[in-house]
């Protein structure tokens, strides 16, 4: 009796010591535990293949490393969020109130990013950005738990303007989606353009995510610009491609834009993409042996092409390991979380890139034709190109 007693007040000596993180170190503590990784991805709608491609590409990124992060072992948790501003806040809220996640990864519209602000502003958590481009993201609202591994939504269309011009295109019309990611990307396209020297004669628009284009097209048809500039993406891009040549415009207005108009879109739109010339940070044809080792992995892994999507997802669990690594999993560790995150050298597909003191890539705009389903690297359009990250205050 008096053994088992002793075995007794000893074990719950032992129990009160170990809830009072006596006996277990945090780190070590951390190192037990699984990390918790959100996905806040669409998952439906106009964007569903942006979200596959992007939770493929990081998930790769992952295994590479045995399928752990700073020798922790990794949980999934997965929201849908449909591409659905009015949910932003409540399906982020969903992973880190509810599903407690450590890191969450999302997302690619910029009106659910801006949800996702709110949360990780308030709440703390470490939020990685694997395409929205929202300018303020990184500018006005950025904050130190916040890293975005793609964009900002005018990067691409800052090195667009000299293009045209330099191609002669004197007066042009500008055509998108009206909400944050085409406003913005017009703001990148204006700034450039008229500072070469350039005419916007028209702005048109329709709401995300309508396709309701004829009326659009017979518009600029009767506007007879020199060129037409857009931003549109996923299943809206391939459409527009499509439906700008059955009007008859292909061939004879010729069609520029960032280039997720043709990311991941080039089967679906088949030969009404030929020609078509775009600015981006990445290309499927960049001839350099990581994007080739990238592209065979991956599509050996999924069987799929990669497109920017899939490089960008894969990007963002690059820095993740990185800054992991950094902490030896205890992402709790903050400061030198951020440091390393900060610090961090990608080496991407897309070529090596770096963070900006707000966050945002530092990055290579390459210009690209379509030719046979492929976009072809025919030059770069703006080496290193920075995003202002004006109105952000961070170290
Ligand atoms: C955005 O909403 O920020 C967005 C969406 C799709 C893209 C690029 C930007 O391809």
């Amino acid at each position: 009796m008096t053994t088992r007693r002793l075995v007794l007040t000893q074990s719950a000596a032992l129990v009160g010591a170990a809830s009072a993180g006596l006996l277990v170190p945090q780190w070590a503590r951390a190192q037990n535990s699984k990390l918790r990784v959100g996905f806040m991805l669409p998952y439906t709608g106009t964007f569903a293949q942006l979200g596959v491609a992007i939770e493929n590409g990081f998930r790769m990124a992952i295994d590479e490393q045995g399928g752990k992060l700073g020798g922790r072992e990794i949980e999934y948790f997965k929201v849908d969020d449909e591409s659905e501003p009015s949910k932003g806040v409540e399906n982020a809220s969903k992973l880190v109130q509810r599903d407690k996640v450590d890191v969450l990864v999302g997302t690619v519209h910029s009106g659910v990013q801006m949800g996702i602000q709110k949360v990780a502003r308030e709440s703390g958590v470490l939020s990685l950005i694997p395409n929205a481009g929202v300018h303020a993201a990184t500018r006005g609202l950025c904050a130190p738990n916040v890293f975005r591994t793609s964009f900002t939504n005018s990067q691409p269309t800052l090195a667009l303007g000299d293009v045209l011009m330099k191609k002669g295109h004197k007066k042009a019309v500008w055509i998108t989606w009206k909400y944050a990611a085409g406003d913005e990307a017009f703001e990148g396209f204006r700034d450039s353009y008229t500072k070469a020297g350039g005419t916007i004669i028209k702005e048109l628009g329709l709401p995300f995510p309508n396709v309701e284009f004829q009326a659009l097209l017979t518009e600029i048809a009767a506007l007879k610009p020199d060129a037409v500039v857009c931003f549109f993406a996923g299943g809206g891009a391939a459409k527009f491609i499509k439906d700008y040549a059955a009007a008859g415009l292909k061939g004879k207005i010729p069609l520029y834009g960032s280039g997720f108009l043709t990311e991941g879109v080039l089967d679906a739109a088949g030969p009404a993409a030929d020609g078509i010339i775009t600015t981006m940070h990445y290309s499927d044809s960049l001839d350099t042996p990581r994007n080739k080792a990238f592209r065979l992995a991956y599509a050996k892994t999924f069987r799929l092409q990669p497109d920017v999507y899939a490089v960008q997802g894969y990007d963002t669990g690059l820095l993740l390991v990185q800054g992991a690594n950094a902490v030896k999993g205890d992402l709790a560790n903050k400061k030198a979380l951020y440091a390393a995150m900060e610090g961090a050298v990608i080496d991407s597909p897309r070529g090596k890139w770096t963070m900006s003191k707000a966050h945002n890539p530092v990055q290579d705009m390459y210009l690209r034709v379509v030719e046979n389903k492929e976009n072809k690297v025919i030059g770069v359009a703006a080496k290193a190109l920075a995003d202002s990250g004006a109105g952000c205050k961070l170290g």
